[in-house]
């Protein structure tokens, strides 16, 4: 009995074994019966889209100028008591770049880690540095938020993603004719949070060598340029061809969202902007500064490019990772509770 039905299942597994076989070898025979749009050849592979050589001579010249990176434009918007007003010395100058529209972001940087009395004890002055806008609108709430606030800086080169060198090298500029007094400075971006205890805390540790001809933030040595953009929107962004930037690699250079600069070199990194053709990208420019004046930006792993800095346990000092207003005051609570 068992067998003959073992006999039985090995002949049927075999004879259907066969018959698969052969509707198999029929099918493939008809390609379009089986399948039939993977077998329909593929249309032609997409040369990948370079941005970067397409776009560049309309965008990149015009600001470029061989001859270097003058800088002549006006304050449209200027406190320039900022630092003046006490006797004592600004221990930190807190340069947020912001645009005309993120009034939001500002008000939330103006009562969380931007507040100038956070630090009991330390003299913390804080602007936001923004271009000009075109909207007769906008730029009338923004003189009005500067009525009262007092604390918003604006040149009139217009407003733009390729401008960012633009106000860098304005915040250099104002922190060496309005400012000379601060200790440091912190150039950061409106979308940054920053633990100020403990960057306040890290600067004061640093002896008077240290404090010296001192650049620090996340440092990246060895970058290279992305040559081709493939489509992907940051490398659109990015993209630099020879003509923008001749060297395959770019100099050590802080991360833009949070560096800090001892203020006794701000007025040499700004006088040797303006010998050092503009580049849009304004860390990798303030790198290039920097290699011309022979001064190493100092690695700090307390500034971290993806990562929360909501707690004062760790030794986190900056982060680029709030999108939101909202966002940054939540960070701010936890981190209060936490100190
Ligand atoms: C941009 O500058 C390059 C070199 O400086 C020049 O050859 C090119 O014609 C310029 N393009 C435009 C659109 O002005
Ligand atoms: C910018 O200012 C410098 C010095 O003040 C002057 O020599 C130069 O001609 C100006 N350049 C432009 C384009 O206005
Ligand atoms: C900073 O904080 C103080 C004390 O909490 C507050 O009175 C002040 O309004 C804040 N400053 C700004 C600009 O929000
Ligand atoms: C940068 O600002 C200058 C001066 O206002 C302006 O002429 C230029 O068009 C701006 N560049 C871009 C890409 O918006
Ligand atoms: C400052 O600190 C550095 C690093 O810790 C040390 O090498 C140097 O000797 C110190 N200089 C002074 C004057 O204390």
């Amino acid at each position: 009995m068992v067998r003959i039905s073992l006999k039985l299942v090995v002949k049927m597994i075999f004879t259907l074994g066969i018959m698969a076989g052969s509707v198999y070898i029929f099918l493939r025979r008809r390609p379009n019966l089986r399948r039939p749009d993977l077998r329909r050849p593929k249309p032609p592979q997409q040369e990948p889209r370079d941005e970067c050589e397409r776009d560049d001579s309309s965008i990149s010249n015009s600001t470029s100028n061989a001859e270097g990176n003058p800088h002549n434009y006006t304050l449209i918007l200027n406190n320039p008591g900022k630092c003046g007003v006490t006797d004592d010395d600004v221990f930190l100058l807190v340069m947020v770049t912001s645009t005309p529209g993120n009034r939001k972001q500002r008000l939330a940087i103006r009562n969380t880690w931007g507040n100038e009395t956070n630090v009991k004890g330390t003299i913390i002055r804080t602007v936001f540095a923004v271009g000009l806008t075109q909207d007769a609108k906008m730029q009338g709430d923004l003189e009005q938020e500067n009525g009262v606030y007092k604390d918003i800086i604006q040149e009139d080169f217009v407003e733009s993603y390729r401008n960012l060198t633009l106000k860098t090298v304005m915040c250099l500029k104002w922190a060496s004719e309005f400012c000379p007094n601060a200790k440091f400075i912190l150039k950061t971006d409106d979308d940054t949070f920053v633990n100020i205890f403990n960057l306040v805390h890290h600067l004061e540790g640093l002896n008077a060598t240290q404090a010296r001809r001192f650049v620090t933030g996340h440092v990246y040595t060895l970058a290279k340029p992305v040559r081709h953009a493939k489509n992907k929107q940051r490398e659109v962004q990015w993209c630099l061809t020879k003509r923008d930037y001749p060297r395959d690699s770019f100099p050590p250079y802080p991360g833009g969202n949070a560096y800090v600069i001892s203020n006794d070199v701000t007025r040499l990194i700004y006088e040797v902007s303006l010998t050092v053709r503009y580049l849009f990208i304004e860390d990798v420019y303030l790198g290039l500064c920097l290699e011309k004046l022979g001064i190493d930006p100092v690695h700090e792993g307390g500034f971290v490019s993806w990562k929360d800095v909501q707690s004062c346990k760790d030794k986190k000092i900056a982060s680029h990772w709030l999108k939101t207003p909202g966002a940054m005051v939540k960070a701010w609570k936890d981190l209060i509770h936490s100190c």
